[in-house]
């Protein structure tokens, strides 16, 4: 895995706005064409508008045009798994990718989307 995403990812950490969880988690996002895209998890007082930092990132490269993923790194103080809801949208935007968890050491644990939702529900199951 490219030093520089993971960098990335260690850095955005430090921008997560979680004065309840104190939990800071940051995401980087790189695309076909090398861009890459950071996100933090950012909270709320009304706790369930909390956003975790995968969609960030994966909301932000939407917004800028982007559609084509190739590689996503999550870090967190102990390189735990991304949620459930977060994982539904890494399938729905990004397909198979490559994913990468790092702890705040710089303990990199490799995965990949369908193996964090196997048997995932997408596009494909609404027919036609
Ligand atoms: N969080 C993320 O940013 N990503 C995840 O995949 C799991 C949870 C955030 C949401 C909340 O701000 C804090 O971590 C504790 O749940």
């Amino acid at each position: 895995m490219q030093s520089k995403l993971k960098d990335v990812a260690l850095d955005a950490r430090k921008k997560a706005y979680a004065p309840y969880s104190n939990f800071h988690v940051g995401a980087a996002l790189e695309t076909a064409n090398g861009e890459i895209y950071q996100g933090c998890n950012i909270e709320n007082a009304s706790y369930s508008l909390t956003i975790c930092a995968e969609r960030t990132a994966l909301f932000s490269a939407i917004a800028a045009g982007e559609n084509n993923f190739t590689h996503l790194v999550v870090a967190t103080e102990n390189g735990v798994s991304p949620c459930g809801a977060c994982r539904q949208v890494i399938w729905e935007l990004c397909g198979e990718i490559p994913i990468t968890l790092v702890s705040e050491t710089g303990v990199c644990t490799e995965t990949s989307s369908s193996q964090l939702l196997p048997q995932a529900f997408g596009q494909q199951d609404l027919g036609s």
